[in-house]
């Protein structure tokens, strides 16, 4: 479980600054992103007293405008970013008492897979997560082959990263943190950049792999396809939940917010 309580953060400026309250409230304002911005001197406040309680097994979307703090949430789930006011707890235990185990239980992949990967060849990659708990090498090599046979990469441990396409990248970028054998995964934007057949073919992991248990949080502009699978819809807006429905909910309840709407619900 990943409980999230009454979480503030605000970027620059370091101080909390006169909050302008209500003045930020609309996500149509600035329609070419909706910044959160709002005039707290040289700050922006991007989370705003969020509250959140995602179970274990959960397949949660996290669907909001750009800047509506979506990356600025997730990141603190397992404490790359540490709250102004609030906390973040993982299976009881506040994030920042414990970033290993929060690191364990909560696996994260980026936006930019490409950006994150620490070594040239699939195996390596994925192993790298594995190698730094310590664990033996019998035991790094079974979860390897594991997590490359959940996202259909068996057998291409040796192949280079820069070779494959963007959707194995990100297929191997979800291997690696599935090697963590973490309770959630959550990925941030995990279909930006990919075509059609490879964005259907992350998907399928992802589904495969939160009906095997795993609680998968998918941050995504783009509801097609997904809501479906998923249990609950949460959409932000300048950085507070506007939205928290089951997907059945889910077209009366977007009203205007700006998503690209599922085709089918
Ligand atoms: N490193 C940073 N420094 C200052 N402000 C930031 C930083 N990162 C994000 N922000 C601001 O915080 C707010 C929330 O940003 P965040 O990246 O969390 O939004 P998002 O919903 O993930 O947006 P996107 O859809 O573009 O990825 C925005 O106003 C953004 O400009
Ligand atoms: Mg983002």
């Amino acid at each position: 479980m990943i409980e999230v309580r009454g979480l503030t953060h605000r970027y620059g400026g370091g101080e909390s600054g006169a909050d302008s309250g209500d003045a930020g409230g609309s996500v149509s304002d600035g329609d070419a992103g909706g910044s959160v911005s709002d005039g707290d001197a040289g700050g922006s406040t991007a989370l705003r007293e969020v509250s959140l309680r995602i179970p274990d097994g959960e397949f949660l979307v996290i669907a909001g405008a750009n800047g509506s703090g979506k990356s600025t949430l997730v990141r603190q789930f397992n404490g790359l970013l540490t709250p102004d006011e609030g906390e973040v707890l993982v299976d009881g235990t506040p994030v920042g008492d414990d970033l290993v185990a929060a690191r364990t239980r909560v696996g994260m992949v980026f936006q930019e897979p490409r950006d994150c990967f620490v070594a040239a060849t699939v195996a390596r990659d994925v192993a790298f997560g594995p190698e730094n708990l310590g664990l033996p090498r019998d035991e790094i090599d079974r979860r390897v082959e594991r997590a490359l046979a959940a996202v259909n990469m068996a057998g291409r441990g040796d192949e280079r990263i820069d070779r494959l396409s963007g959707g194995e990248q990100e297929r191997v970028a979800v291997a690696g943190a599935l090697a963590m054998e973490p309770s959630h995964l959550v990925l941030d934007e995990p279909f930006t950049g990919l075509d059609e057949p490879a964005r259907e073919s992350v998907l399928a992991r992802l589904i495969e792999l939160n009906r095997g248990g795993t609680g998968v949080v998918v941050v995504t502009h783009d509801l097609r396809d997904v809501l479906e699978h998923a249990d609950r819809l949460v959409v932000l807006a300048d950085g507070e939940v506007a939205v928290d429905v089951p997907p059945a909910a889910a077209v009366d309840a977007l009203g205007d917010l700006p998503v690209r709407r599922p085709e089918r619900c």
